[in-house]
């Protein structure tokens, strides 16, 4: 039997093993997904029970995307850019990282019908998923992108690997298409300190759980087309178990239900 992995500290929320079950179940693949809570010091003895093939693949979360970066042998282009790695597996003898954030972000875009060719993107957050946000947008072709984060050292450091982008103030709103809520804002019925007055623009939220933040209820009230984060998590997972077991898993809705 195959064995699966999503590590992280805090775990408990995840929602990976539910997803990933169901299509191995769905596949009929001799295979099992289990979620585990792991410490810093745990990870290179974790990662090399894939080495030794005694497991057959990893999910990463929040916090150890970039801290796993030193055990792997190679990275995909996504993972040198972004320094995020959020799916680890064995090709060969080489332990192989790679970001499928990235592509489930574009999917999850694509699903919901959002194009962002030509288009002004404001992003709100400089978190452990903005990287990655970024370089989609990027490859998709869009014509402008705003970062703006209450704490701007961290805004700068992502202008660091994408120099395309503009830093803003917090506060400072410029003229967009689209605009992104990155930050952990929302997750407990919180409200962003922001005035976006505006209509007729998307408003993305990468939270999915609670499905429509403050964020997105004030935006839909003002008139504006909103989108959540839930196909971003479901696409990015379909792309690691595609990676794992040779199999694009189908996204219907049996597993739109499992997200609630
Ligand atoms: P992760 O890596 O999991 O995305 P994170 O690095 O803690 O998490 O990022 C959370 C994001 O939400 C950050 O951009 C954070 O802003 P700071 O860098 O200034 O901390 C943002 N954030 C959290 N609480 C916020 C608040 N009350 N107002 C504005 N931004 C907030």
């Amino acid at each position: 039997m195959k064995k699966y992995f999503v590590i992280g500290n805090p775990i408990s929320h995840s929602l990976s093993p539910e997803l990933h079950n169901f299509w191995i179940k769905k596949n009929n693949i001799n295979a099992l997904y289990k979620k585990i809570k792991l410490e810093e010091s745990d990870l290179k003895n974790f990662i090399d029970k894939l080495r030794n093939d005694e497991i057959h693949g990893i999910n990463v979360t929040v916090p150890f995307k970039n801290k796993v970066i030193k055990y792997l042998d190679k990275l995909s282009l996504e993972v040198e850019t972004t320094n995020s790695v959020n799916t680890i597996y064995k090709s060969g003898n080489d332990i192989i990282g790679h970001n499928t954030d990235v592509a489930g972000f574009e999917l999850g875009l694509r699903h919901s019908k959002i194009n962002v060719l030509h288009k002004s993107v404001f992003i709100l957050g400089a978190g452990g998923v903005v990287s990655s946000i970024i370089f989609s947008l990027l490859s998709m072709g869009c014509k402008k992108i705003y970062l703006t984060n209450r704490t701007i050292e961290k805004a700068e450091n992502i202008k660091n690997k994408f120099d395309e982008v503009e830093i803003l103030k917090w506060g400072e709103i410029p003229d967009f298409d689209i605009v992104i809520n990155a930050t952990s804002v929302g997750l407990k019925g919180d409200s962003l300190d922001l005035v976006l007055n505006v209509k007729d623009k998307i408003f993305y939220d990468v939270i999915y759980n609670p499905k429509e933040t403050q964020f997105l209820k004030e935006a839909k009230k003002n008139g504006n087309k909103i989108e959540n984060g839930k196909f971003m998590f479901i696409y990015q997972a379909n792309q690691s178990f595609s990676i794992w077991n040779n199999v694009i898993p189908k996204i219907d809705d049996e597993v739109l239900k499992i997200l609630g």
